[in-house]
């Protein structure tokens, strides 16, 4: 048991991987459009606002109780809390769900890559300029490929998991996140060159006090909830990733650096993703979710000529980048939290066993999504009304997933981790471990009123507008 932990290799490795787990599907197609939709330039004020008095708070307090534990999202929990201690379970199985329809969205996206590498090859489809409808509609109703392609990715993610922290996820993301920043520049260049492209970033920046005149809380529970899914919170990742850190590491000032760069990255997305979609039929256009990309944007690249494909090939690498360095995040809560378990024990750990096993829950779940085609073939649905931030068809398995995993499990595990650490376990020791090794908390003042108060009555608020959309009722 006094085994030493595993640690992450540098510091830079760290903080790439957990940006890694931050930056997904989130940032690419819901955030853009969210801005655009609730108040542009507005929103993005109440985004930070909330990314500063909650989402920092919980970052620290995730990353600070991983450390201090040195265990997984399961073992910290019920070491810190007697009452609380079975949170970590929703901090499990909200993984598990995201993790089915990750796969299945980043099966997707391996498919579209490969269809404009085809067509760099071969030309196929070339001049279609209108061809993403029916490619899409092909695929969802392709249900043996989807499931493939859905397998491959799960695939990818296993071979990076199983190598380890080190080994594995630091690897994968310190070449992976800086060769997604450049790929995102070189789109942005392109896409903003596009005629009609200042009608996209319009769209996005302009701001516009209307929505939130007329329903605030609506606004707050829309940049609450992609804040904390956007920030990969209340899903275990950030207490898993926190129990492999050093001593030495500077709690506050990395949880600073992610959140301003996975807000970065989305705000650069909007100029990625929207100019383009403008460029095509304006406001007409579909603009966030599955189909932004997967008809919008292939559109856009048809109709470029021969360079589209190529275009094509470097969106969608980028986008699987950013969709497996936050799947391996959410692989890594179950498998730390199993290796933990083993390690208490005194049992042997096998990564590779243990991450194979985690596969069959996780292939079971999505099959479900992936047979289902987003709705497009018929399946029955438990319930109809979305409000999760990655899906946005209604009326599917992946919108029923999501809305229970961010519309309803991230936020009560959010509002009683707060609750856990501002009234039993105590805000001093998340101060005691952050200030260890001579680090400062100059903030923890503020800090200790924001878990207390600030962040319960937000994530209220927060659950209060999902549980009123997704039963249409009008509680507040
Ligand atoms: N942050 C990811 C996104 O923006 C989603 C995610 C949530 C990943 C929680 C890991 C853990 O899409």
């Amino acid at each position: 048991m006094d085994k030493k932990r595993t640690q992450w290799g540098s510091n830079f490795g760290f903080i790439m991987s957990a940006i890694g787990s931050a930056v997904g599907l989130g940032n690419i197609w819901a955030f853009p459009f969210k801005m655009g939709q609730n108040g542009g330039f507005a929103f993005l004020i109440v985004y930070v606002i909330l990314a500063v008095f909650v989402g920092l708070m919980i970052m620290v307090s995730e990353l600070a109780i991983g450390r201090r534990t040195k265990l997984g999202v399961l073992g910290a929990y019920q070491k810190i809390s007697k009452r609380f201690g079975w949170i970590g379970w929703l901090a499990v199985l909200s993984p598990l769900i995201l993790l089915s329809f990750y796969c299945v969205l980043g099966g997707y996206c391996v498919e579209y890559m490969c269809y404009n590498l085809s067509e760099v090859a071969f030309g196929v489809g070339a001049g279609a300029a209108d061809a993403g409808e029916t490619i899409f509609s092909n695929m969802l109703s392709n249900q043996l490929g989807a499931l493939i392609f859905a397998l491959i990715f799960l695939g990818m993610c296993v071979i990076i998991v199983k190598n380890g922290i080190k080994g594995g996820i630091e690897k994968f993301n310190k070449i992976g996140m800086p060769a997604l920043f450049v790929m995102l520049i070189i789109i942005i260049i392109r896409a903003v060159t596009l005629p009609g492209a200042s009608e996209g970033i319009k769209f996005m920046l302009e701001p516009n006090l209307e929505p939130l005149k007329n329903d605030f809380i609506g606004v707050i529970s829309t940049a609450g909830c992609q804040m904390f899914l956007s920030l990969s919170l209340a899903m275990g990742a950030m207490v898993t990733y926190g129990s492999y850190l050093g001593n030495k590491e500077n709690i506050v000032k990395s949880a600073g650096t992610i959140i301003f760069a996975d807000t970065l990255v989305a705000v650069l997305a909007g100029f990625a993703v929207l100019p383009a979609a403008f460029a095509l039929n304006g406001s007409e256009a579909v603009l966030s979710g599955p189909k932004l990309l997967f008809i919008t944007l292939q559109d856009v690249f048809n109709q470029m000529g021969f360079v589209g494909p190529i275009f094509g090939v470097i969106f969608y690498l980028l986008v699987i980048i950013a969709a497996v360095s936050s799947a391996i995040s959410l692989l890594e809560v179950i498998a730390t939290m199993i290796i933990d378990k083993r390690e208490a024990k005194n049992k042997p750990v096998d990564r590779v066993k243990i991450t194979a096993y985690i596969c069959i829950p996780v292939v079971f779940l999505m099959a479900i999504v992936a047979i289902d085609g987003l709705g497009a073939n018929g399946m029955w649905t438990p319930f109809s009304k979305s409000v999760g931030i990655i899906g946005s068809f209604n009326d599917c398995w992946l919108d029923f997933f999501d809305t229970l995993a961010e519309g309803i499990l991230m936020p009560i595990g959010g509002l009683l981790m707060a609750i856990m650490i501002g009234w039993e376990y105590g805000t001093e020791n998340i101060r005691d471990e952050i200030m260890l090794e001579g680090n400062k908390f100059k903030l923890y003042k503020l800090y200790r009123v924001c878990i207390r108060f600030v962040v319960p009555v937000m994530m209220l608020l927060i659950l209060f507008g999902q549980i009123s959309e997704i039963f249409g009722l009008k509680l507040l």
